[in-house]
């Protein structure tokens, strides 16, 4: 199945009842368009940030930090984001709702470039030819920047100086501990910061399940280099983006490359290209990877006042370029669902859903069932020395025929279960099935490390 062929709806469905994903606030109605995780999804989650701190931070050795959701409002002022970071919005006075003005555009006029289409030419297109929309007709209102930024305010006095914001990026708050990396942990260009961390956007219309949330994960890297080796570690990173999505599972034929065409550049940005990943919605953002220059600790150093730059060897001084890939871990998750989601015709009235996850990635890697409940003792002392010797992620099963267990663990993605029937009283052997192939072979007990170690990547 191709993922144009597939339903969107069906997979959601599929989330909700398995364990991957709830409706947020759910026994009060739910919150719209706020998603939960369950424990399938953060199993994968988990792994998803152990492969990127490999890839980005210690191989390339490169820093993690954490820094807060909540900073010092001048972050804000400085970076831009106060008078910059907002979307168009416009309303439809009929059924007073608001929408993003590229995203009417974009739903109806799939021929118009809405990334090279200014904010004027948004609004009289809307204007003019937007004569219902949603199932209400339209009588628009003039369209007008929103800030995207959640304002919060920090103790209990309420005034102005209180006033402050989630932030929208992480990236922000390593900027403003440049100095502290560099001096603390005696940092040589070049080398990179990172961090994971949620980020809050106020976004006018957030859709498509969890590819557009007010409330996201991002792993971001920042890394700082010189000006005349920007452009080398810019198609660097690019590169490596690419082979870490691939690495955790995603097909090449579903993702592609798209330079960000001048007119769509920020004002600062010497270059940006997207990842972008055929969800069965379209094509969309699913990482980005940004030359920003010195933009950004340019800005923090005049609103600061403080110093910035970069000593180098020779005693000159230099505020460095940075390079930023910047992924988002919930669209992440989301393309790898869809990516390995397939329903099987087995024969004429049977059909499986299966997921068929990369076993580094799977929410559990190896599945163990006792053929018949008397075996379950057995069983579960196999399940606990596993549990305790090794570090695969594991689940016992017990309930339902074994042809159920089979099907249940397909659809969470479990790569291989082990049955332990009664031959594996006598010789200490058990089948071990494939979820892909469904194909079974008896292996020793002693041998499930060195079997299941052959697919870690
Ligand atoms: N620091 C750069 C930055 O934040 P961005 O393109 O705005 O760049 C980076 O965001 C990534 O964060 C996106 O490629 C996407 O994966 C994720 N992201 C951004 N907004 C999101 C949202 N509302 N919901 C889910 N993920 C989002």
């Amino acid at each position: 199945m191709n993922n144009k062929q597939k339903n969107i709806q069906e997979i959601i469905n599929h989330l909700k009842t398995s364990g991957f994903v709830y409706q947020n606030s759910e026994i009060y109605g739910g919150l719209i368009n706020t998603w939960d995780y369950g424990p399938l999804a953060i199993q994968m989650l988990n792994e998803i940030k152990k492969y990127w701190i490999r890839e980005f931070i210690t191989r390339e050795k490169n820093y993690q930090i954490d820094s807060k959701i909540i900073m010092n409002a001048n972050v804000w002022k400085a970076s831009g984001h106060l008078d910059n970071f907002s979307d168009y919005l416009i309303e439809n006075k009929v059924n007073q709702k608001r929408y993003r003005a590229d995203h009417i555009v974009k739903d109806l006029f799939p021929e118009i470039n809405v990334e090279k289409t200014t904010f004027e030419e948004l609004e009289s297109i809307i204007k003019n030819k937007v004569k219902e929309y949603d199932g209400y007709k339209c009588d628009w209102t003039t369209i007008r920047p929103f800030n995207l930024m959640f304002k919060t305010q920090l103790g209990a006095i309420d005034n102005a100086a209180s006033i402050t914001y989630l932030r929208p990026e992480t990236a922000q708050g390593i900027f403003v501990n440049f100095r502290n990396v560099t001096r603390t942990m005696r940092a040589k260009l070049p080398f990179g910061i990172g961090q994971i961390g949620k980020s809050f956007r106020n976004e006018i219309t957030p859709r498509d399940f969890i590819f557009r949330t007010r409330e996201f994960e991002q792993m971001e890297l920042e890394y700082f280099c010189l000006e005349n080796e920007s452009e080398k570690f810019y198609k660097y990173w690019i590169q490596k983006c690419q082979e870490f999505i691939i690495l955790l599972g995603l097909k090449k034929e579903n993702i592609r490359i798209r330079p960000h065409e001048k007119e769509e550049l920020s004002h600062y940005s010497k270059g940006t290209s997207d990842i972008e990943y055929l969800f069965p919605f379209g094509w969309g953002e699913l990482l980005g990877i940004a030359n920003r220059g010195n933009y950004d600790l340019s800005q923090h150093m005049k609103f600061s006042q403080e110093s910035l730059e970069y000593l180098q060897e020779d005693g000159s001084k230099v505020v460095p370029y940075v390079i930023e890939p910047s992924i988002g871990l919930d669209r992440l998750l989301l393309a790898l669902l869809i990516d390995s989601y397939e329903v099987e015709k087995l024969d004429k009235n049977d059909e499986r859903i299966v997921l068929k996850l990369d076993f580094n990635v799977s929410p559990y890697q190896l599945a163990i069932f006792p053929l018949l409940k008397k075996l379950a003792p057995h069983a579960q002392k196999i399940y606990d020395e596993l549990l305790k010797n090794t570090n695969f992620r594991l689940i016992y099963d017990e309930t339902g025929s074994i042809g159920k267990r089979y099907r249940r663990q397909d659809a969470i993605g479990t790569p291989f279960a082990i049955t332990i029937d009664f031959e594996s009283l006598e010789n200490n052997t058990v089948t071990i099935r494939n979820r892909d192939s469904m194909i079974q072979e008896r292996i020793n007990i002693n041998e499930i490390t060195l079997y299941l170690n052959k697919f870690k990547k």
